[in-house]
């Protein structure tokens, strides 16, 4: 898609933590598996997963904390036509996901650089039972052993950099 090499070019001339993700086709394919119809993500940068997301009809709950690059995703998505399907929130993530609801999104993306067990828990918090957690960057390193640990119980899997995780039901 066009916006992931807008976003390299936005990345170069700016040295900014615009990184896309690596690939938005497959992004799109997990969540269509998980059978997604809403996603929570951290990290839009310029909207590049967000609008591979809508574009596979999932509503999408998006934040960054900086708003040069919610300001630009707003404008590719309204160009591409896909501004209603998704929410581009500005700020801390932590902060930002606590006021949405518990336990109901399909899918929940996180997309910053490196990742910390406070903006997995606020992730998490999201998710409906069943619903699954990518998390991205993992060999970035951050808090990506102590992730590993929170969601231990989880059922895992991985692909390259990427963890995938589906939150199990509260058990009876
Ligand atoms: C790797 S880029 C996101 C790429 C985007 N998902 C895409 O596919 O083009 C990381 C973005 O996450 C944002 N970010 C990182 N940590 C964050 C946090 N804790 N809260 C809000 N935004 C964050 C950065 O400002 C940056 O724009």
């Amino acid at each position: 898609m066009d916006l992931k090499r807008a976003t390299l070019d936005h990345q170069r001339t700016y040295g900014c933590g615009s990184r896309p993700f690596a690939d938005g086709a497959q992004l799109a394919a997990w969540a269509i598996q998980a059978g997604a119809c809403s996603a929570v993500e951290i990290g839009t940068s310029l909207g590049y997963s967000a609008a591979c997301l809508a574009n596979a009809g999932i509503l999408v709950q998006t934040v960054d904390r900086d708003p040069v690059h919610i300001e630009l995703a707003q404008r590719h998505l309204n160009e591409r036509g896909l501004a209603s399907r998704v929410n581009c929130m500005t700020g801390e993530a932590v902060e930002v996901l606590a006021d949405l609801p518990a336990g109901e999104a399909d899918l929940a993306f996180f997309d910053g650089m490196e990742v910390s067990v406070a903006e997995i828990e606020v992730l998490a918090r999201t998710l409906r039972p069943g619903g699954w957690l990518i998390v991205s960057n993992m060999e970035l390193g951050g808090e990506a052993a102590e992730v590993r640990e929170l969601i231990g119980g989880w059922q895992l899997r991985e692909d390259g950099e990427v963890l995938l995780a589906v939150k199990p039901s509260p058990a009876r």
